[in-house]
Order: C-alpha cells, then sequence, then structure tokens
C-alpha cells in the first residue's frame, strides 16, 4: 500500500506528456482510413506485421525518458505574448516538434537510411503531428507549457498541460465512441484543413492557445489552483475535438504526399 502511494506521489510530480494514448490512437486512426491505397502499403511495409499506426502510435512518448535527446522534439515554445512563431526564436537548435516533423517526413523517403531507422522516424512522425495539434504543444507562458500551472479539475489536483493532454479528452466518451464521428467530420473538412504549412498548422494550435487555454482561464489569487469547470470544459470540448480531427486529416495528407 504504502509502495502504491509513493508511486503516486512521484508520478504527481512529473510533467505530464502528450495527448494521452487515447488521443493519439485516434488521431491515428482517423489518418489511416484517409491514405491513398499506395501510401498504407508503404506504412505497412515499413512498419511491419501485427502493427498499425495506431499501435504504436504512443511509442515516442514511452522512449521519451531513457532518450531523452528526444524530449523537447515533442513541443515548441512559442511565447503566449507573441502573435507568430519565429524559428529563430522559439527552435534555435533545430529539436523542436516543428523541425523534427520536417527531418522525419523527409527522412522516409531517403534512400540511405536503414529500416529499422525509417520505421522510428515514421513512429515519431505519427506521434509529433499528434502531439502539435495539442495547443499547449506550440504555447508557453514560462510555465513549461502550463505543466507549472495548478488546477482543480472536476475534484483532482492536476496541471493545466495534463488536462488538454488528457483529462477533458477522457470525460468525452471513450476511444470508440469518439472515432466514428470525428473521422466522418475529419474527412469531410480534410481538403479546406490540409491547406498550408506545418508552421501555419503551428501557428493555429498557438492561437488557440491565447484564445480558449488561457484566454477562457479563471482568474484566481496567485498560487490558488485554478478551478477548471463545467463553463470551461463546454468551451474546450469542441476545440479538442477539432484539433483531433485537423491532426488525422493533416498525418494523412503527409503521408499520402510522402509515400507514394
Ligand atoms: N516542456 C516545456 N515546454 C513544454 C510544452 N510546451 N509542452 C510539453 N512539455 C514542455
Ligand atoms: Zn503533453
Ligand atoms: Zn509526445
Amino acid at each position: 500500500m504504502r509502495k502504491f502511494a509513493v508511486i503516486a506521489v512521484i508520478a504527481g510530480c512529473l510533467p505530464t506528456f502528450a495527448w494521452g494514448p487515447e488521443g493519439h490512437s485516434l488521431v491515428a486512426r482517423i489518418a489511416d482510413a484517409q491514405l491513398t491505397p499506395a501510401a498504407r502499403a508503404r506504412v505497412a511495409a515499413i512498419l511491419g506485421p501485427d502493427t498499425t499506426m495506431a499501435s504504436i502510435s504512443s511509442w515516442a512518448d514511452e522512449v521519451r525518458r531513457s532518450r531523452a535527446n528526444t524530449a523537447p522534439w515533442h513541443y515548441i515554445d512559442i511565447p503566449i505574448d507573441k502573435p507568430h512563431l519565429d524559428m529563430a526564436r522559439d527552435c534555435p537548435k533545430g529539436d523542436c516538434v516543428i523541425a523534427k516533423i520536417e527531418d522525419f517526413r523527409k527522412a522516409l523517403n531517403d534512400a540511405a537510411i536503414a529500416p529499422a531507422e525509417r520505421r522510428e522516424d515514421l513512429m515519431f512522425l505519427i506521434h509529433f503531428i499528434g502531439d502539435m495539434h495539442q495547443p499547449l504543444h506550440c504555447s508557453d507562458n514560462k510555465d513549461k507549457g502550463g505543466n507549472d500551472v495548478h488546477v482543480e479539475f472536476f475534484g483532482r489536483r492536476t496541471n493545466l498541460h495534463s488536462v488538454w493532454d488528457s483529462g477533458l479528452l477522457g470525460r468525452m466518451g471513450t476511444e470508440d465512441q469518439l472515432f466514428g464521428p470525428l473521422s466522418t467530420e475529419s474527412a469531410r473538412r480534410a481538403r479546406k484543413w490540409s491547406k498550408g504549412t506545418v508552421e501555419d498548422w503551428a501557428e493555429q494550435a498557438h492561437k488557440a492557445a491565447q484564445k480558449m487555454v488561457y484566454g477562457r482561464l479563471p482568474k484566481v489569487a496567485a498560487g490558488a489552483p485554478v478551478p477548471i469547470d463545467a463553463a470551461y470544459e463546454k468551451r474546450a470540448d469542441p476545440l479538442i475535438r477539432q484539433q483531433i480531427e485537423k491532426a488525422g486529416a493533416r498525418l494523412a495528407v503527409v503521408l499520402n504526399a510522402t509515400l507514394r
């Protein structure tokens, strides 16, 4: 019993990662349904037997601790008080999520790369296009993308980042309940959403963080936990649905264009 309590306390102090496994799996399943036959065949050949895009969509989070150099690859800290992304300012070392998406996209067609490495490159790409659609993975308020913001979320003490990774999504229904409607809506609007560059998509996520994630946050006394209530949730849920729909459509567009 004591051991569990200690583990729970340690786990509560660690920063949280990305969309939880449910969010990444939804993005991968939505994208899979929008792949061309050619892209689907190449994905299957790269990933190998008994492996789907959904089944490896959270692998990058599983290796994040053992491969410390990959930790910054999951996000880009665009300051919340700046109007635009500036790669020189926000990604000076080229190790942020936006630079890595481009690196791994190019690697998929690089004949010099060995199959095992290409498999990892595809697993990273699938995960990172999901991550960059979580608004707090494209934003920072000098709070590690909301990891340092204490909140009270329906009776539970947690942090703002975790609420946006998985807390809100977890209250929206099961993965199987969400998949049908999100996949249909994603396919319906895919053409419109696939316009623009990966940098444009990051700016959209950043704008959503400005307007909704931080913009609608109740004001509280310094140090007090911020209450995330039903009114906040009601505005947040449509944004989360749309970010997952966009991520799925855009992952498909990137793979369809790259794996011909
Ligand atoms: N660590 C620092 N900034 C972060 C962000 N925006 N998202 C996730 N982890 C972070
Ligand atoms: Zn996260
Ligand atoms: Zn991640």
